[in-house]
Parts: C-alpha cells; sequence; structure tokens
C-alpha cells in the first residue's frame, strides 16, 4: 500500500504531467500539478513570474508549496517543477516524507518534448537549447539520482503502461 505522498522528479519535458495525471486516475490519488498550482496563486505564467521577480522568488513559492502539500499528509502524487531539487530542503523534506520517482530521459528525447522552450523561462536563457538542457542535466542529475525510484522514460511507450510500472517500483519497495 501507498503511505506516503508520491513525488514525481525529472526534468521539464520528461512526462511528469502526463504520468502524474494518469497515477492520479488510476489510482484514485488526489493531484498536485505544482507548476499549475503556483501560476493559478500568482495569477501569471511561470515565464512572468521569472520575468518579473527572477528565479530565486519563484523557487521560494516552490519551497513553500512543497511544504504546504507535504504537511497535508495525503496520499497523493505530487508532479514538482524541474527544478525543485536544487534547493536542498526540497530534497531532504521530500525524501523523509514521500517516495520519490525520477522519470530519467536522455536529452535528445527532451528536447523533442519541450518544442521550441515555450513556457520554459530557463531554457530559453541560453542560444542553444540542447546545450542548456545538457548542461542542467548534469548539474541536476545526482539530485535526481537520490530519488527511491528510478524509471527510464525515454521509450515513448503508453502511459498507463509507464503509471503502472511507477505503481510496481512503488509497491516492491516495501
Ligand atoms: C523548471 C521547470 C519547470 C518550471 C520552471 C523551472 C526547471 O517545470 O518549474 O520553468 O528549473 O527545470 P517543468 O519541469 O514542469 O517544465
Amino acid at each position: 500500500m501507498l503511505g506516503k505522498p508520491l513525488v514525481i522528479l525529472g526534468m521539464m519535458g520528461s512526462g511528469k504531467t502526463s504520468v502524474s495525471k494518469v497515477l492520479s486516475k488510476k489510482y484514485g490519488l488526489n493531484l498536485y500539478e505544482m507548476d499549475s498550482m503556483i501560476e493559478e496563486q500568482q495569477g501569471i505564467a511561470i515565464p512572468q513570474i521569472f520575468e518579473r521577480h527572477g528565479e530565486e522568488y519563484f523557487r521560494k513559492l516552490e519551497s513553500d508549496l512543497l511544504l504546504d502539500i507535504l504537511d497535508k499528509k495525503d496520499v497523493c502524487v505530487i508532479s514538482t517543477g524541474g527544478g525543485v531539487v536544487k534547493v536542498a530542503e526540497n530534497l531532504a523534506m521530500i525524501k523523509e516524507k514521500a517516495v520519490s520517482v525520477w522519470l530519467k530521459v536522455d536529452v535528445s528525447v527532451l528536447l523533442e518534448h519541450v518544442g521550441s522552450g515555450k513556457g520554459r523561462p530557463l531554457l530559453l536563457q541560453g542560444d542553444d537549447p540542447a546545450e542548456t538542457l545538457e548542461i542542467l542535466l548534469n548539474t541536476r542529475e545526482a539530485l535526481y539520482s537520490k530519488a527511491d525510484i528510478h524509471i527510464d522514460n525515454n521509450h515513448n511507450g503508453h502511459i498507463h503502461v509507464l503509471a503502472d510500472q511507477i505503481m510496481d517500483a512503488v509497491f516492491s519497495l516495501d
């Protein structure tokens, strides 16, 4: 039995939101999609939050929201933003209070998924999205790898199969 929230981690474009929606429906878990919640709370889109207030401000909103959700002690699924692991306290909280899943995806596949990078301010900061993704992945890989479960999501399989694969891995942790 899943006795803790399930936290989905991974780079932008790794499929966190899609699989979280399926996990929520299929397994009857409340869904917390952090980026959408922040946008709703602030009344503006993520790129505008970055533009008006900067990344640090966004990270603070993200950390506060993560804490709020974990404090609910709801057995739910939390779809995070790719950078949530950058803040050490976030990762520590996730390790303590949740079961974490890293959706592992290579840069070439991430690139296909993020397209022009619209809605992803960090991707648009450099001239070359592939290079930016590569750098981000290199700096975050060691953090994502602290997740309890690692799932390869390079092969564009059926989303329900991916969701079941995640739940099988969760149940085999016990
Ligand atoms: C970010 C990823 C985004 C969003 C913000 C920052 C990152 O979420 O939180 O643009 O630092 O990787 P997705 O992973 O859902 O794209």
